[in-house]
């Protein structure tokens, strides 16, 4: 490739994602080698997969690519960075481990537990908005979009309400710091602090939350050990990138996309019955979680490339759900889009666990967006999360009327 773009450095993606690069991928490099730069983790250079067909054979085939550390490697896991604690957390562990963690985890997160969620958030939503400061002009990122996600997850963990702002600003504050990791080490520090607290609160007494659940969650096979205070920790820490900062993404890329394409915002208003199929459009195009990594235990071949044993993969869901090869007009933003096999929650054993979670909050925040304004005015240029893990709008002026 004649031009470049350094894929791990977070401030390649501070004026939104790359696609024109991408597509040049997909057309003429399906398998593409990134030179290590000075912002690779390790120095070291990884493969780029951006083709939806390959994506998806990277995701269904866990066995050749991990999630986990693969020996000699130290760390591993799923994005750039070689994460010590790999395994520990359901997302970066590999079968039976991954099995055993997911399996505990969902005793408590059942989809009873999750559509029980549903009068609390809308009463949440309709609070989010009746409470923005100047509707005439406003940040819709911070005053709207991280709101609602941020309380689900917190109701999940049973976090205190006077303990869930400085949560959040913990979270934001992490992922704006340029780091090797998704959450720079110093407030990953201070939010796994509170997680331990937190968890050993719950241990001692057990309240009507899905953490005091997974806490508690034992399997019928007594061979199978519960929760290790560590893993739930992890656990903890896990939800907040993965459950709060996606949601919240695709929450504020979807306004900016309703903005930019208002006929898809009054074919909405028209046709509510739509709302299932937006939903799902709205993940397709903000694909707010771009892309996941792995690592081959094995020689092997994808994309029509060798890959060796020990080597660095990552694949690219934001790319795989703009392939022309897969979507017809994959850049038109289209409420009405039937099929949209999108991977935006991916696919395979890591399948996102809050699906039913995340599509019912976009849903309840459209709905309550749509009943109390008429009006969308975008008052400055959206700012972009200078991230390349959890990408998004991290700045919205807006009026709404
Ligand atoms: C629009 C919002 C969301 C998007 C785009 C999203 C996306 C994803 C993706 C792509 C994965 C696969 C990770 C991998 O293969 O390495 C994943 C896994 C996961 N997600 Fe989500 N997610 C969203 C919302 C949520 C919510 C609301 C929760 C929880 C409350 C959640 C919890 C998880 C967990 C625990 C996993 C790990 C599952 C496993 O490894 O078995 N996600 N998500």
């Amino acid at each position: 490739m004649s031009e470049t773009v350094d894929l791990s450095h977070g401030a390649t993606f501070e004026h939104g994602f790359p696609h024109e690069f991408f597509k040049k991928l997909r057309d003429e490099r399906p398998i593409y080698w990134h030179e290590p730069t000075q912002y690779s983790p390790g120095g070291e250079g990884f493969w780029v997969i951006s083709r939806y067909e390959d994506c998806v054979r990277a995701m269904r085939d866990p066995a050749t690519f991990s999630s986990d550390k693969v020996p000699p490697r130290k760390g591993g896991g799923t994005s750039l960075f070689d994460e010590p604690y790999a395994g520990l957390a359901m997302n970066t562990a590999d079968d039976p481990q991954h099995k055993r963690l997911r399996g505990l985890v969902s005793q408590g997160f059942t989809p009873r537990a999750i559509a029980d969620m549903e009068t609390d958030l809308r009463r949440r939503a309709k609070s989010i908005l009746g409470k923005i400061s100047n509707p005439e002009c406003f940040e819709f990122m911070s005053e709207v979009a991280r709101e609602l996600p941020l309380q689900a997850i917190c109701t999940i963990l049973g976090v205190p309400e006077e303990d869930r702002v400085q949560l959040s600003d913990w979270i934001d504050h992490g992922l704006m710091v340029q780091s090797e990791g998704v959450i720079s080490r110093e407030y990953l520090l201070l939010i796994q602090d509170y997680g331990k607290k937190l968890i050993e609160q719950k241990r001692q007494n057990p309240a009507n939350d899905i953490l005091s659940a997974i806490i508690h969650a034992r399997t019928d096979d007594p061979q199978e050990a519960p929760l290790t205070p560590l893993e739930l920790v992890n656990f903890f820490l896990l939800l907040f990138p993965a459950g709060a900062e996606t949601t919240r993404s695709a929450i504020g890329g979807a306004m900016l996309a309703f903005i930019e394409n208002p006929d898809q915002l009054a074919k909405l208003r028209a046709h509510p019955e739509l709302m299932p199929n937006a939903v799902e459009e709205i993940v397709r195009w903000t694909t707010p979680s771009i892309y996941k990594r792995r690592t081959a235990t094995c020689d092997t071949e994808i994309a029509g490339g060798k890959v060796k044993a020990g080597q660095k993969l990552s694949y690219w869901e934001i790319s795989a759900n703009r392939d022309e090869r897969m979507f017809k007009d994959p850049f038109k933003f289209d409420i009405a889009r039937d099929p949209n096999p999108h991977v935006g929650f991916g696919t395979g054993i890591h399948i996102c666990l809050g699906i039913a979670l995340a599509r019912m909050e976009i849903k309840i925040m459209f709905e309550e967006i749509l009943a109390r304004f008429q009006n969308f005015e975008l008052l400055a240029p959206p700012l972009w999360m200078p991230n390349n893990r959890l990408h998004g709008v991290r700045e919205l002026k807006l009026r709404m009327s």
